[in-house]
């Protein structure tokens, strides 16, 4: 099976034409590319090969109307974005909600577009152990697919699991415990898991050589287009 990777640009680079130039150099067929929503109309004028990813999506489960500020799924899906992150550890970090990632799932969902549901525990937690991390896991998947689990369109959701303490830390999860989880997560939601915290050229072969990992979601590496593509299998 071929693995899913996704490069989270976050809120990166500065301008338009910065974003388009990293974009066409990461521009290649079976990647997912998730640059600013500002840039994502232009980005895809530039790309041919990859596919567009939104880094979030407004809570909004209207298409349009008074919604001050927001981007509707079905503005994303109409302009040609094809997935969309949900409540990534730096969004929960400014306020987000488990109500507010659970209506936008549904919403994305509903819309037609794939949803790659971020989650992941705290340092706090991972010192408990892993029995821990698992029940912490399982409640933020429940209570994100609170309002989506029974719809047809819940086989278009993917997880990503990604500690907080490995996000942009320059430390990652251990391979086999990131297998450990991913299976674990597969008998509670039959989705896709990926990886996501401190990818590097390095760790890269040891979380895709695994079998229970369908990917990886890169943040810092994916800004370096030399670097990053070294990864890709
Ligand atoms: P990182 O970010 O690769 O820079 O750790 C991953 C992410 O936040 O998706």
């Amino acid at each position: 099976m071929k693995k899913i990777i996704i490069a989270n640009h976050k809120m990166n680079p500065l301008t338009v034409s910065e974003s388009i130039k990293l974009a066409e150099a990461e521009d290649l067929k079976d990647l997912y590319l998730a640059p600013p929503s500002i840039f994502l109309s232009e980005v895809k004028k530039n790309i041919k090969n990859a596919e567009l990813v939104a880094q979030d999506v407004g809570v909004s489960e209207f298409a349009v109307g008074a919604c001050t500020g927001e981007i509707s799924a079905l503005m994303l899906k109409k302009m040609g974005v094809k997935m969309v992150l949900v409540g990534h550890s730096e969004r929960r970090a400014g306020g987000e909600t488990d109500l507010q990632i659970s209506k936008k799932i549904k919403t994305a969902l509903s819309a037609g577009l794939k949803v790659v549901l971020c989650v992941g525990e705290q340092l706090s937690i991972r010192q408990k152990g892993l029995s821990v991390v698992k029940k912490f896991l399982e409640k933020q998947i429940n209570t994100a697919i609170l309002e989506s689990k029974n719809t047809k369109e819940i086989k278009n959701l993917l997880i990503a699991y990604e500690p907080v303490w490995a996000i942009g830390s320059g430390k990652f999860a251990n391979p086999e415990e990131v297998a450990e989880i991913a299976s674990f997560l597969k008998t509670l939601i039959n989705s896709k898991v990926l990886y996501g915290g401190s990818v590097s050229v390095e760790n890269a072969k040891d979380f895709l050589s695994k079998l229970e990992i369908d990917g990886l979601l890169v943040g810092g590496l994916s800004l370096k287009p030399k670097e990053f593509k070294k990864i890709l299998l």
